[in-house]
């Protein structure tokens, strides 16, 4: 079974095959891994499968359904969320409030109405109950009240993951999670991606910590000057030549 299927995807930018020829499925409940080089074009896939940037050329199924021309701001009601590589949390906004803003998509009433005042008391209910849930489910209880941008930065990772999950996605994408964290909090990031995967989410999982992408992944896709160098099990793709060529110089596995 397919929950997510990139075929012959392209994204060219002037002269740049940022993305060439990419395919691959991914299966509900596993979690797959996107490594590669700096460049390789790993964002650029994500930017493609989350509307962004429109493909130069190929398809992209979601449950069987050619998402390829669908509003990006669809996305997130129809089951796909991420995060993005550099931070981008709300200034001024507390923890809770930040997650909060995620699951505005699913509301009557949307996020600016709600900045300016025209409140639906219950819809904020419904969503600060289950920003609490997310809060628990991440550990994030310390810092529950405290600005979002003031808490350590490890913590404001999670605060993002926190916030793609409002939307109750079926496929999260994660753009370097662990990117910043210290080894206490990689070890939590890497119980909590197994915990998102027992409860029936598909992870789409940029990252170049080996460690943690070598132990939490299914499968792993090996991009490299765009093209999808490799595909395979973690042991397969720690011993796959090609890649351990693209990867010379650098101690990754
Ligand atoms: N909007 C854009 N316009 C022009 N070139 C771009 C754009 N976005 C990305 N690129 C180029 O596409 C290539 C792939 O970039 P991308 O950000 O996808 O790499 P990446 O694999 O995510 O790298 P990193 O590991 O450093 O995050 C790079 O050469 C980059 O400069
Ligand atoms: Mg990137």
């Amino acid at each position: 079974m397919t929950i997510l299927k990139v075929q012959n995807v392209s994204k060219v930018f002037g002269g740049l095959h940022a993305v060439d020829n990419v395919s691959f499925e991914v299966k509900p409940n596993e979690i797959l891994s996107v490594i590669g080089p700096n460049g390789a074009g790993k964002t650029t896939l994500f930017n493609l499968i989350t509307r962004i940037y429109d493909l130069s050329s190929g398809n992209i199924y979601f449950q069987n359904q050619d998402i390829s021309k669908v509003e990006a701001y669809k996305l997130a009601s129809m089951g796909i969320s991420r995060t993005f590589q550099n931070i981008e949390l709300f200034e001024g906004l507390t923890t809770l409030e930040n997650i909060m803003v995620g699951g505005y998509i699913h509301g009557k009433c949307g996020f600016v109405e709600s900045m300016f005042g025209f409140r639906n008391r219950s819809e904020d209910k419904r969503l600060e109950k289950m920003a609490k849930e997310k809060i628990n489910l991440i550990g994030l209880q310390n810092y529950e009240h405290s600005e979002a941008l003031e808490i350590p930065y490890g913590r404001q990772r999670m605060v993002e993951v926190a916030r793609a999950l409002m939307t109750s996605p079926k496929v999260l994408l994660l753009d370097e999670p662990a990117a910043g964290l210290n080894s206490v909090e990689s070890e939590e990031l890497k119980k909590l991606l197994l915990r998102i995967r027992g409860d029936g989410v598909a992870i789409i999982l940029i990252e170049h910590d080996m460690e943690t992408v070598m132990s939490v992944s299914d499968r792993i896709v090996v991009m490299n000057h765009g093209q999808k160098l490799a595909e395979g099990t973690p042991s397969e793709i720690q011993q796959n030549q090609e890649v351990i060529k693209a990867y010379l110089g650098e101690e990754v596995f």
